[in-house]
């Protein structure tokens, strides 16, 4: 089966967002664990290393139908926050961006009636719905929880949680 340039590229593309990705939640684990927010570091090395498994899941079906996949040099990641609040926000905008881009192929996959690619996609069209509740759920627990030192320290103990649930480990 032969991929169109049009659906080359976008694959492409999603390749290197998802590697932005893991970029970007490896610079937030990094600024979390330096901070003082463990639960929040870990949580964000788990994300960061999902993020990579999807962006090889893509490089695997790309090489599979003999397009080399064209691994991107990435720009560097915002590297510091003003509050574990903006960083949890930065990270569901990019989520948001990643749905859009994944919505976007579905679309010139339909449109190509390029099936073989319309079926890999629906793999991330139910991914992006979970972890852009993963973190609609987090923010949430600002309000919830409160802001100050304590509620910060519980959002911190809910995020530690988070990162060993095993239904995080499937994702
Ligand atoms: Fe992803
Ligand atoms: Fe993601």
């Amino acid at each position: 089966m032969k991929l169109s340039t049009n659906m080359k590229k976008a694959l492409n593309d999603q390749v290197t967002l998802e590697a932005s990705a893991s970029n970007s939640y490896l610079a937030m684990a990094s600024w979390c664990q330096v901070t003082g927010y463990r639960g929040a570091a870990n949580y964000f090395y788990v994300q960061s290393d999902e993020e990579r498994t999807h962006m090889l899941k893509i490089v695997h079906y790309l090489n599979s139908l003999g397009t080399i996949a064209t691994i991107p040099a990435t720009r560097a990641p915002i590297s510091s926050y003003k509050s574990l609040e903006v960083l949890i926000q930065t990270a569901l905008k990019s989520e948001q961006a990643v749905t859009k881009a994944i919505h976007n192929m579905v679309e010139i996959a339909q449109k190509e009636k390029d099936h073989s690619t319309y079926v890999f996609l629906e793999w991330f069209v139910n991914e992006q719905v979970q972890e852009e509740t993963k973190f609609e759920t987090i923010l949430q627990k600002f309000d919830l929880l409160g802001r100050d030192k304590l509620g910060i320290n519980e959002i911190d103990k809910f995020l530690a949680a988070e990162a060993t649930a095993p239904a995080d480990a499937a994702a």
